[in-house]
């Protein structure tokens, strides 16, 4: 059987890798890694083959930035030749960005099997670009692989057949096992930020980059008032995604000294500094759910959340985007009101294997 495992943009490479590496070992599966380019400078992209052990794409596609149209259209052209040439008997798309929306649109329309790798979660927030890259594959999928209950249930109200839908755990849960691991055989000095590591004492670990918190400048000068505040107390580590560099430019926002601007880092360095941080402010749907995985306190920086487990079940705290909401859950967090929560259920490192067995089982 020859699977099509696609990946464009960074969240999707940790959730590649799993299910690349568990396919090493059958016979019966030829997996196949399509880049579609949508990430492409080193530290977005490459940094993270390198650190996930993944090959060198079979494919790259190299769509580049652009509009949502301009992107999505760049991918299915590139990809739409790939499938002729290579006649895939199945693809497989993981997450949310504009890659995994293409990718399946191409494949269904070959009359291509398709499996979703984390379907089924929902924000119901249609302003989020990711929502109605989820609603859409999940739309023309044939199996999907869903990370927790409210995926499943989410699909069932959607009217999606009950045979489809596989409760499998998480396959970004998978990779960060082992990535822990890796980090453990590794000293400090294994990174280049190891040495500011050893200095700084506590701190906090940030990431932002959404559009809804970054775009607009009130929100983001909101934002960055805060987190300087915020900073007088504890030192904040902030990896900024280019995308939120531009804003910050764009707008000629200062953040304070107490807040240590790095480039965007690599897996394995990124989770050297976050699994020791007091806690992770984040608006990145990874993050909230490998704070819970390692029951980190995390605030997220949205009013909603399509991974609702990581608040009923985990470490995390829906604070929203406005000052005084952030304040407010950074000063709880603090003395302790945060519970670490538990990890949930089949999030236990064997998500891939669990989808092998199925589409092995099935094909
Ligand atoms: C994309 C995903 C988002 C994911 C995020 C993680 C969609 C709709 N969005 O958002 O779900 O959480 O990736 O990072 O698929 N840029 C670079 N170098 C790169 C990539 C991008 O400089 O390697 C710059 C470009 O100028 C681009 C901007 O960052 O305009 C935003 O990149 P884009 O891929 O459009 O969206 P992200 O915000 O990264």
């Amino acid at each position: 059987m020859r699977v099509m495992l696609v990946a464009g943009a960074r969240p999707n490479f940790m959730k590649i890798a799993p299910i690349f590496h568990a396919a090493a070992g059958l016979d019966d599966i030829e997996c196949l890694i399509v880049h579609t380019g949508q990430h492409y400078d080193y530290e977005m992209s490459q940094a993270f083959f390198d650190d996930l052990e993944l090959p060198k794409p079979d494919f790259f596609l190299e769509a580049g930035s652009g509009s949502h149209a301009g992107q999505t259209g760049k991918i299915m052209i590139a990809f739409e030749k790939v499938c002729e040439g290579q006649k895939p008997d199945l693809v497989m798309v993981v997450g949310d960005v504009n890659s995994t929306l293409a990718c399946s649109i191409v494949a269904k329309k070959m009359l291509i099997g398709v499996a979703h790798v984390e379907a089924g979660l929902r924000s119901f927030d249609l302003e989020m670009p990711e929502e109605i890259n989820r609603m859409v594959t999940d739309a023309i999928s044939d199996y999907f692989f869903v990370t927790e209950q409210s995926g499943v249930d989410n699909l069932l109200h959607e009217g999606k057949p009950k045979e489809s839908i596989y409760l499998v755990g998480h396959v970004m849960i998978d990779n960060l096992l082992r990535q822990e691991q890796l980090l453990d055989n590794c000293g400090s000095d294994a990174f280049p930020t190891g040495s500011l590591k050893k200095m700084l004492g506590d701190y906090l670990f940030l990431t932002l980059h959404r559009p809804s918190n970054v775009d607009d400048r009130e929100v983001l000068a909101g934002i960055v008032a805060t987190l300087n505040e915020i900073s007088a107390r504890l030192p904040i580590i902030f990896p900024v995604h280019p995308r939120t560099r531009k804003m910050l430019d764009l707008y000629d926002l200062q953040l304070a000294d107490t807040i240590h601007q790095l480039p965007p880092l690599g897996f394995r360095e990124s989770l050297f500094w976050w699994r020791d941080a007091v806690m992770v402010l984040t608006d990145s749907g990874g993050l909230q759910e490998e704070t819970t995985a390692l029951r980190i306190p995390c605030i997220t920086l949205r009013h909603n959340t399509e991974r609702p487990i990581t608040v009923e079940m985990g470490s995390n705290v829906l604070a929203g985007n406005r000052p005084a909401d952030i304040i407010a859950a950074f000063e709880q967090t603090l003395v302790g009101e945060c519970r670490r929560g538990q990890v949930p259920p089949l999030w236990d490192g064997k998500a891939a294997e669990r989808i092998w067995a199925v589409v092995r089982g099935s094909g």
